[in-house]
């Protein structure tokens, strides 16, 4: 396959999904900063995995500056999210985040439950999720955003893994 796994993370939630992804499609892992028009030019396809803070994706300035290079790629987005994702935001963080060109039906994207962990949290994002669970008024969702919570799992990964697969099955034939 000729493709690359690109991504960002802030505590490790992200990049265990991108390791999974990459080993098990055998392509190489980096940084998205370490990509160049040679890396670009020998791929068909970028798989790109991002958290979500606040609402805005760690590669939101990145996916802008660079929209130029990928939008003539094959995309597939892997978006890492709160450990109970609530699905009614998902649009609105894509169209938030993700430019305008880079949204063709031939874009695949993905939210994959992520985890917090209160003590490798810095002390504004503790204080972050802190501040939304007293402000939340659904006593289950309080409880959510009070404790530790890890929902990153391998077999989130499946339904990715498939599309690449048939993906690449498809320029092959
Ligand atoms: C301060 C803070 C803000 C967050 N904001 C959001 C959010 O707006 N939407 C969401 O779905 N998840 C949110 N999350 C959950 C993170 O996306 C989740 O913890 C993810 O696994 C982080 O992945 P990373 O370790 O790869 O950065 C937030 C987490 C923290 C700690």
């Amino acid at each position: 396959m000729n493709g690359l796994v690109l991504y960002r993370s802030r505590y490790g939630a992200t990049r265990q999904y991108a390791e999974w992804i990459g080993t098990d499609l055998r392509l190489p892992v980096i940084d998205p900063d370490m990509l160049n028009d040679q890396l670009l030019a020998g791929c068909d396809f970028l798989v790109i995995g991002t958290s979500v803070y606040l609402g805005d994706l760690l590669l939101k300035a990145w996916l802008k500056g660079n929209k130029h290079r990928l939008e003539q790629k094959k995309l597939f987005f892997f978006i890492v999210c709160a450990p109970s994702p609530d699905a009614s935001g998902h649009g609105q963080i894509i169209m938030d985040n993700i430019p305008g060109d880079l949204l063709r039906p031939s874009t695949d994207i993905v939210f994959l439950p992520g985890r917090w962990i209160f003590r490798q949290l810095s002390p504004t994002d503790g204080r972050v999720l802190k501040e939304k669970a007293l402000a939340e008024t659904d006593p289950a969702k309080k409880a959510a955003l009070s404790q530790d919570s890890d929902a990153v799992k391998k077999e989130h990964i499946a339904g990715l893994l498939d599309a690449v697969r048939s993906f690449n099955q498809s320029i092959e034939m």
